[in-house]
């Protein structure tokens, strides 16, 4: 993909247009071998390695990152109430990314981010199908009427009805809750049903995506099978 160089490195988080305007004038930029100080010069960064003050500029052509939310952050790109989970995220991959879904600032848990827009769109459309899986903490132990209301059907009124894929006891108070469908607090309403109080809820997984080790608040990319099975899980292999 062609791009003008001043857009490249704008991107690639070395500043402002303004700023890498002047890094380029001012000689610190070579493609290649040789040194380009025209700002709008077009290249395609796939094919020519990019370098500022002779470090290499790594060009990722697409981005899917995996981030352990911590509580107390939101999913939205500004600040609000509390900071944005963007704060979490290194400056340079701000431009291109975005959020897909969200978790409420008191959930914990597997979020993704990307650049790629059409995939994201198709992940967290309410009919995509694909599982997600929580740990819900609640606030008294969960009776066995209690399982069978949240192992139902459930009438979220003007929300539609749902029911969870599995739900499993996995400790008095704590319940392994997967579901395929994109609802608003979608776990917190189902617990509700059942008069429980969810006090904690971390998001395990995104249909093969995992957590596993991944620390609270921090993130990484995504394996090349990871974005492999996001592409066929929405139909978007390339
Ligand atoms: N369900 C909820 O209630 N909250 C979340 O953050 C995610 C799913």
């Amino acid at each position: 993909m062609v791009t003008r160089l001043d857009n490249f490195l704008s991107n690639e988080g070395f500043g402002t247009r303004k700023h890498v305007k002047t890094l380029i004038k001012n000689g610190h930029v070579k493609l290649e071998n040789e040194i380009v100080k025209i700002p709008d010069f077009k290249f395609d960064p796939e094919l020519l390695a990019c370098y500022v003050d002779d470090n290499r500029v790594e060009y990722q052509k697409e981005i899917f990152l995996m981030l352990n939310k911590p509580s107390g952050y939101i999913c939205s790109n500004i600040d609000e109430r509390y900071p944005s989970v963007l704060r979490l995220i290194d400056s340079k991959y701000l431009k291109r990314i975005k959020l897909v879904g969200r978790l409420d600032a008191d959930t914990t848990g597997l979020l993704l981010l990307m650049d790629n827009g059409k995939i994201s769109n198709r992940l967290i459309h309410p009919n995509t199908g694909i599982e997600k899986e929580y740990l819900a903490g609640v606030d008294k132990e969960v009776s066995d009427k209690d399982l069978e209301i949240l192992r139902g059907k459930i009438d979220l009124y003007d929300d539609g009805i749902i029911q969870a894929k599995k739900v499993e006891l996995v400790g008095p108070k704590l319940l392994d809750i997967t579901v395929s469908e994109g609802k608003y607090h979608e776990i917190k309403r189902m617990c509700k049903r059942a008069n429980l109080e969810v006090v904690k809820l971390t998001r395990l997984r995104i249909g093969e995506l995992k957590l596993g080790g991944l620390e609270l608040g921090q993130y990484r990319h995504l394996t090349k099978e990871e974005v492999n099975y996001i592409k066929k899980a929405v139909n978007m292999e390339d």
